[in-house]
């Protein structure tokens, strides 16, 4: 809402200035068009003169009166939003509730300018913002009511306005000490009773009639003996627009009837009411004739039955009232008959007489229905109350009646109180601040108020004078009397009186008065008679005696016996003006100014010639004038403070100093000269003397406001992003904590799971040797799970490999079974996988082992080594060695060293065995062959040597004697060699030294040692020595 604090001053560019005070040329009455017109032609309709509110009437909806803008106007500070017609209801709302003191909103302006309109907005903000008690609700529909049957009965068409408010209107509306709507009162002004009987071309009668024939029920416009068709009817045709598009007159009768339900009217009130309605359009009907002395009679009396039924009068009485005139001549009375001219003027008389009372019976009636009931029971002295006044503005036609003259009359009053409570306003402010008063120049229109009021002296007492006095008074003569009794006044003019120049402009008929708002030319004709507003006295009789009740509430028979002249029309007006000035004194004004845009009734056109002549008469440059004396601009030291604190750092964000201060350090610091300013010495508000110091300190607000903008967004951004990250931190904490319990309550779980399973685990351990039992059965079976599994991973391989996972205790016994069965298993795979040579193989392993084992170096080791089927193949076997032996069979060839018995040399020879016998073979030569049968044993050392020794029998001739071979294979060669001899124990594995026959009968020894270097030598004693390597190898 700040920032739509006088927001459009900075688009003053393009859509003017919202108060005219801050117009640099602000007596230039083009300057003020000019910003009317920019701003019109935005839809701004509004504009301020200070806390005048100057309205253009948009002649379209804009949309400007909805909810929303009733709130945001509601309790908001006056100059902080656009100018609005809410913005002054509500500052008058806020003081009365503030200050219990009594307000009225003055509305003026041309016909069709919007007043009317104008009042009806303000009455419906009261009604949708104050305050609101359930019992009051009807209060409220009542005053908002009271406005549909008032303007039914007191608005027309006319050429300016479809809605033409046809009399001036205050109301009233009354709150209690908490600003609840409780009640109001009207008072009506100069209702145009004229328009009655006649209208002008394109001008209708008042509207109730025309709603009536259109949308009355079928019965009642029977029982009132009317027709639909308005035509038919003198006083409703003589506009020739008694159907006119842009009014409903169908609908409207509704709206009214229903409120006439709503303000208290009984359906007998109604019939009365319409019953007068009725009989008025029916005595527009009553025809005249004149008969042979010229007196009028009334040949169709259908009408005056009508009237007379509905009135309830007797129709004879009455037809002789309307014919005829009764006149007092000292004790008698004489009836006189009226010409037909006289006749048609009691007849309209008394239509406006009965219409016009009818009126404000009708005014009366709605007051009674909107007093407040509950005035005893609520605290009556705290009621205070806003009026709002909708009242004719200043009109100026080419023709100007009475009528004119009152209004125009009217105006100068309620102008008088505007400059002297403005000025007087201006004044006290400016003493107040200790301001010094510069005395302005104004126009003081007291002198013309005088002209026209002044006792005796005035022209409405003249004309009064001129009405009673006796013999022929005319309009004329009146004029004549002007002229001699107000002819040398400056503001008085007539054709006789001007000089030669203004003569032209004036008639012989015509007086000009120079008003405040320009002059106005006025024609007598009809002055007599409308002051007079005579009404015969016979009809005066016929009507009291009426039986319709609201008639004889009218026609009080008191009046008749009052001798004294009803006061004219015009005292009546100045009277009633002057109590109406008097109510408005005592209250705190506020002043609509309407204006209209142009004549056409049309939307966005706007007619500089128009609005400049309403500017004048609405007496806005003189208003402006009286604002602008001295300063243009002027604010409460909070709210200019509130609004210019950015542009000095002292003051920004806050300061927390009396505000005066504040606003000192604040233009200090932005550097206005001290001519252009004064600060208010009751310390409340500062002054500044130039729109131009305003319009640059706005603008550096609106500089500064952007960069303030840019850092409120920055800072709120940052702050949304800070919540956003704190929000989604929490949701994060909140996520990890959940996830973290669920976590710590799986692992929880588990431990006790896994407590519990090691607490079986133990108590099994404990009782595993036990008989199965529950204590133990789950680990005994756990165990004998667990050791099966795992043995599955040390099962033995290889029937060689002993290894054997070890059992626990209780599976001592299952373990050794298993482990059988896994040996015989192995033996019988491996059984099975062994082939035929492998087979024979062992067995030739076997036989090695009985020889060996344990008694010879090497063997273990020899053991890994395969036994081969011979280490000589058949071709390295000399052919004639093999054709020798062949047909024995060779079984087995081996390379061997043979040490010959002579010295002991080491000669290279195979080794070849057959079926039946050993050879030694050199080449081609079998050297030695020896017989299995004639072998007696072998020998061999327990070293690692490969030395093998054939013994054979000493006695043998046949032999040469024992062979001493080496050969790398010695455990293979001497298991061969055993399994084709097949004796057994025959094999004599030796220890240090062993004994052989060199040859029959002659001994040699072989002594085994160790030594670091293998070798086979003679020793010194003839010995052969075999030296085995400590580590044995082949
Ligand atoms: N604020 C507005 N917004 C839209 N239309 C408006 C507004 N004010 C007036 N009008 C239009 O102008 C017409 C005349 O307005 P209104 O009856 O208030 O004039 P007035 O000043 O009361 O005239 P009169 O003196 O003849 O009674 C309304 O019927 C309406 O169509
Ligand atoms: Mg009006």
């Amino acid at each position: 809402i700040r920032l739509h604090m006088e927001g459009t001053l900075t688009a003053r560019d393009k859509v003017g200035v919202q108060d005219f005070v801050l117009l640099d040329a602000y007596t230039s009455e083009s300057a003020f068009v000019d910003n009317l017109r920019k701003r019109f032609s935005e839809n701004l309709i509004y504009t301020y003169i200070g806390t005048l509110l100057v309205s253009v009437n948009p002649y379209q909806e804009l949309g400007i009166y909805t909810m929303s803008q009733m709130e945001l106007y509601q309790g908001v500070n006056f100059f902080e939003l656009p100018p609005h017609v809410y913005a002054i209801a509500d500052n008058a709302y806020r003081m009365m509730c503030s200050e219990l003191n009594n307000h009225f909103i003055l509305i003026s302006g041309e016909s069709g300018a919007g007043k009317t309109e104008a009042s009806k907005k303000i009455l419906q903000y009261f009604a949708v913002t104050c305050p609101m008690t359930q019992s009051l609700q009807i209060a409220r529909d009542r005053l908002l009511l009271s406005n549909p049957v008032l303007e039914a009965f007191g608005n027309a068409k006319t050429l300016r306005n479809d809605n033409s408010s046809r009399f001036g209107k205050y109301m009233d509306i009354q709150f209690d000490f908490q600003g609840i709507p409780v009640g109001g009162h009207i008072i009506s002004y100069l209702i145009e009773k004229s328009r009655v009987v006649y209208q002008n071309h394109g001008e209708r009668n008042f509207h109730i009639f025309y709603q009536l024939l259109a949308g009355g029920e079928e019965e009642r416009l029977a029982y009132l003996g009317l027709e639909r068709d308005p035509q038919l009817y003198k006083y409703l045709s003589q506009g020739h627009c008694a159907k006119e598009s842009s009014i409903n007159d169908k609908n409207d009768w509704k709206t009214v009837s229903n409120a006439f339900s709503v303000i208290d009217f009984t359906e007998g009130d109604l019939e009365n009411l319409f019953g007068i309605i009725a009989s008025v359009l029916h005595l527009g009907n009553v025809g005249f004739e004149g008969d042979d002395q010229g007196c009028a009679t009334i040949p169709d009396t259908h009408e005056i039955k009508w009237i007379a039924k509905l009135l309830g009068v007797h129709s004879s009485i009455l037809l002789e009232a309307l014919t005829h005139r009764k006149i007092e001549a000292k004790t008698e009375e004489v009836i006189c008959p009226l010409t037909l001219e006289l006749s048609v003027y009691a007849r309209d008389a008394m239509a406006k007489a009965v219409y016009g009372r009818t009126f404000t019976w009708l005014v009366n009636k709605i007051n009674s229905s909107l007093v407040n009931k509950g005035i005893n029971t609520i605290d009556f002295t705290k009621k205070t109350v806003i009026g709002l006044l909708d009242i004719y503005g200043f009109e100026v036609f080419d023709k100007n009646g009475f009528e004119q003259f009152c209004i125009n009359y009217c105006n100068e009053k309620l102008q008088q109180l505007l400059i002297e409570r403005t000025l007087k306003a201006e004044q006290t402010e400016y003493e107040m601040e200790g301001i010094e008063w510069e005395p302005i120049q104004y126009f003081n229109n007291k002198i013309i108020c005088d002209l026209v009021e002044e006792r005796h002296k005035g022209i409405i007492s003249i004309l009064d004078e001129e009405c009673i006095r006796p013999g022929p008074a005319t309009d004329l003569s009146f004029l004549e009397k002007l002229e001699e009794k107000v002819g040398k006044h400056a503001h008085f003019e007539t054709r006789k009186l001007a000089g030669p120049k203004g003569r032209k402009r004036i008639g012989w008929m015509e007086f000009r008065l120079l008003h405040y708002a320009g002059e106005v030319t006025y024609c007598t004709k009809g002055f007599l008679e409308k002051n007079n507003d005579l009404l015969y006295r016979h009809l005066k009789e016929v009507l009291c005696k009426s039986t319709n009740s609201i008639l004889r509430e009218c026609f009080l028979v008191a009046e008749l016996e009052n001798r004294r002249r009803p006061p004219t029309v015009g005292t009546q007006f100045k009277n009633s003006l002057s109590s109406l000035l008097e109510i408005l004194i005592s209250k705190e004004p506020s002043y609509i100014r309407c204006i209209k845009p142009n004549e056409r009734k049309e939307p966005s056109k706007f007619d500089d010639f128009l609005v400049r002549h309403q500017i004048k008469y609405l007496g806005l440059m003189e208003h402006l004038r009286v604002r602008r004396a001295g300063f243009a601009y002027r604010r409460k030291y909070e709210h200019f403070l509130q609004r210019y604190k950015s542009l000095c750092p002292d003051t920004w964000p806050h300061w927390c100093g009396p505000p005066a201060e504040g606003v000192e350090r604040l233009i200090k610091y932005i550097g206005y000269k001290p001519e252009e300013y004064k600060l208010g010495n009751s310390r409340t508000k500062i002054f500044i003397r130039f729109p131009r110091t305003l319009f640059a300190t706005e603008d550096a607000f609106e500089f500064s406001k952007h960069q303030l903008v840019a850092r409120i967004q920055a800072t709120y951004k940052g702050c949304q992003e800070r919540r956003e990250y704190a929000r989604k931190r929490q949701a994060a904490i909140k996520l990890e904590t959940y996830w973290r319990g669920a976590l710590a309550r799986r692992e929880a779980e588990r431990r006790k799971w896994a407590v519990q399973i090691i607490r079986k685990f133990i108590k099994g351990f404990i009782y595993r040797n036990k008989p199965l039992c529950p204590d133990n059965e789950e680990f005994v079976v756990f165990v004998r799970k667990n050791y099966i599994l795992n043995l599955r991973y040390h099962i033995p391989k290889t029937v060689l490999d002993r290894s054997w996972l070890r059992p626990p205790g209780i599976l001592e016994s299952a373990s050794d079974l298993l482990r059988k069965m896994c040996t015989r298993n192995l033996v019988r795979k491996y059984c099975r996988g062994i082939t035929v040579e492998c087979k024979a193989m062992m067995q030739q392993k076997v036989v090695t082992s009985e020889i060996f084992r344990g008694k010879k170096e090497g063997y273990a080791e020899s053991l890994k080594q395969p036994f081969a089927n011979s280490r000589i193949d058949e071709e390295d076997i000399n052919p004639k060695v093999l054709q020798l032996i062949g047909h024995e069979k060779i079984q087995y060839g081996i390379p061997v060293i043979k040490y010959d018995r002579k010295g002991f040399k080491a000669r290279q020879r195979q080794l070849i065995l057959t079926q039946k016998a050993a050879y030694v073979v050199e080449l081609a030569k079998i050297k030695q062959k020896i017989e299995y049968s004639a072998l007696k044993g072998v020998s061999t050392s327990n070293l690692s040597d490969g030395i093998l020794v054939i013994h054979v029998s000493p006695e043998d001739n046949k032999q040469k004697g024992d062979v001493v071979l080496q050969c790398e294979h010695v455990f293979e060669a001497v298991t061969k060699l055993i399994m084709l001899v097949k004796k057994e124990n025959i094999v004599n594995v030796v220890q240090g030294s062993l004994q052989f026959y060199i040859s029959p009968g002659k001994e040699g020894t072989i002594a085994f040692n160790t030594g670091p270097e293998e070798q086979v030598y003679k020793d010194k004693n003839g010995q052969l020595t075999v030296v085995s390597g400590c580590v044995w190898r082949e």
